[in-house]
């Protein structure tokens, strides 16, 4: 069958090396509205999307997440990104950090949300990949001086953040397993 949004889901694979070149205002405009597009329990929409695109502040994030990597004193985990050029967003030129007020399904929201926006990337002709490693970086007291400098609203934590931008590798979507899909007919 054939079918052109189940064809962009099959297609989307994380991709971890990114061009300079940047995002365009009308991508960008398709991306918010992604993003908005995406359903939450009860309709609260308690998520924010912060968009990055400034230089520095991307920069910034990739340092304070390495930061925070070593903080965290797991050194093994620490060696092995600095030993792969300590790259943790792999030159996106757009993060997309999504924030939530703590709910019972805001986690359920995000990762609605955020592959909303892995999909649209998808079919904009974008590439992306889903990125849970900044969460160590703007959590609890370590993080709060960071959550002011990337603006998130008071009462909103990070949930989940994904990289965005034209793709420098090329990489194939994870192998699955059709037996995971269980029918109770
Ligand atoms: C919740 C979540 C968090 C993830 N965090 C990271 C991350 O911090 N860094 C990274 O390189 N990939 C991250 N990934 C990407 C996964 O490693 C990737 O989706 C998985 O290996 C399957 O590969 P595929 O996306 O190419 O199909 C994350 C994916 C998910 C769903």
């Amino acid at each position: 069958m054939e079918n052109s949004v189940i064809k962009t889901m099959l297609e989307r694979s994380s991709i971890r090396a990114y061009s300079d070149e940047k995002l365009t205002y009308a991508e960008l405009h398709a991306l918010e509205e992604a993003a908005l597009s995406s359903p939450t329990a009860m309709n609260r929409q308690d998520q924010r999307f912060i968009f990055v695109t400034n230089d520095a502040m991307l920069q910034r994030l990739e340092q304070a997440i390495m930061q925070s990597i070593i903080d965290s004193g797991n050194t093994d985990f620490a060696e092995r990104i600095k030993s792969r050029g300590g790259k943790t967003t792999y030159n996106a030129r757009l993060i997309v950090i999504i924030v939530n007020k703590p709910s019972h399904f805001s986690r359920v929201d995000a990762g609605i949300a955020v592959e909303n926006l892995a999909l649209a990337a998808k079919s904009l002709g974008l590439d992306s990949v889903i990125l849970g490693m900044p969460e160590g970086a703007f959590a609890g007291e370590y993080g709060a001086a960071l959550r002011e400098e990337f603006r998130f609203p008071e009462g909103f934590e990070f949930s989940i953040a994904i990289g965005i931008g034209h793709r420098a590798t090329e990489k194939i979507q994870h192998e699955w397993n059709r037996e995971h899909v269980i029918y109770i007919d």
